[in-house]
């Protein structure tokens, strides 16, 4: 599976269609909303460290507001949770800040692109370090993805060495997330999607400011914002610069509020679907140039993920 399974992959709340509806329909638009503010941001200010790290800041003071005021219930933190965390949360860390470097270097739906192909990963880090077999047509439906991919990057008119690399390494790193989510926090039922992913922000908050200031640092923001608020003044992107990081929590905050719902495996397909909409509204917004060989190797990239996730569940549940 490539999704972030959380502790409560196995107790499914058995939520309503119409409430699934609703928890699918936002986390869709969220993402879509951060992915063009955050593009947005990036193209007049390209300092993708510190705008994944204002994320996390947004995000951190959303949940504390939240656990303040009592809209959430406050988790009941144990030292064997924050253990098991730890690593769940430095690779989420590494997962975003790749994706945003990648972003700022070449057009959103290349990025997207290239992480569609995350079940090819998670199918080898799965062989490689868990010891798990799949099934003949699971590793079939990888040729497809990789065969999109490759045509897609090699037919890409922004093609960038860094922005390809940034989504691979956002590929790898999630795929570890999910394998330490899975073994790690698989006992700690108790705390929800909310909480989960309230925790995971926190810490990679930790861990990414030190980083920031190193990589990026206060003198070459302040350059760069001077220069950014020449061109479109501060309070646009002031307000940008909010959307993005607020947006960024939110379509988070509820693709773990789906999770609590619905098999990691479902989770996984909307999560391709969700990139299918974020890369046709990306190219829509910012009149992307796409040429037919580029469209044509995407669209079997993602129709390889499709078929990755047939030949899964049918595997799966001939395994039942
Ligand atoms: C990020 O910044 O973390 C990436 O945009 C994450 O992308 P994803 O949630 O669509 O995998």
């Amino acid at each position: 599976a490539t999704s972030p399974s959380t502790a409560a992959d196995s107790t499914k709340a058995g939520a309503g269609p119409v409430r699934l509806a609703i928890i699918f329909g936002l986390w869709y638009f969220f993402n879509v909303v951060f992915n063009i503010y955050n593009k947005k941001v990036l193209n007049v200010y390209p300092f993708p460290w510190l705008t994944s790290t204002l994320s996390l800041v947004a995000g951190t003071l959303f949940m504390l507001v939240s656990w303040a005021i009592r809209a959430q219930p406050a988790p009941r933190l144990s030292k064997e949770f924050l253990w098991a965390l730890a690593p769940v949360a430095l690779f989420h860390t590494i997962g975003h800040v790749a994706a945003t470097v990648s972003m700022s270097k070449v057009a959103v739906s290349f990025t997207h692109i290239i992480k569609s192909s995350e079940p090819v990963f998670s199918v080898f880090v799965s062989s490689l370090f868990l010891g798990e077999s799949f099934s003949l047509p699971v590793y079939l439906s990888l040729l497809p993805i990789v065969l999109g991919c490759s045509i897609a990057a090699v037919t890409e008119l922004t093609f960038n060495a860094v922005g390809f690399w940034g989504a691979m390494i956002s590929n790898v790193s999630f795929v570890f997330r999910n394998v330490f989510s899975k073994k790690g926090l698989i006992n700690f039922k108790e705390i929800d999607g909310i909480n989960l992913y309230a925790m995971i922000t926190i810490v990679s908050l930790v861990y990414l400011t030190p980083l920031a200031l190193f990589v990026e640092g206060p003198a070459a923001w302040t350059a760069g914002w001077n220069s950014a608020t020449a061109q479109i003044g501060v309070q646009q992107l002031a307000w940008w610069m909010f959307l993005q990081s607020i947006f960024y929590h939110l379509y988070n905050q509820v693709s773990y509020m789906a999770l609590d719902n619905i098999s990691p495996l479902t989770f996984s397909v909307g999560n391709t679907m969700k990139r299918v909409v974020v890369i046709v509204a990306a190219i829509i917004v910012f009149k992307t140039k796409v040429t037919p060989l580029n469209a044509i190797g995407s669209a079997v990239a993602i129709f390889g993920t499709f078929l990755y996730s047939q030949a899964k569940a049918y595997s799966d549940k001939k395994q039942k």
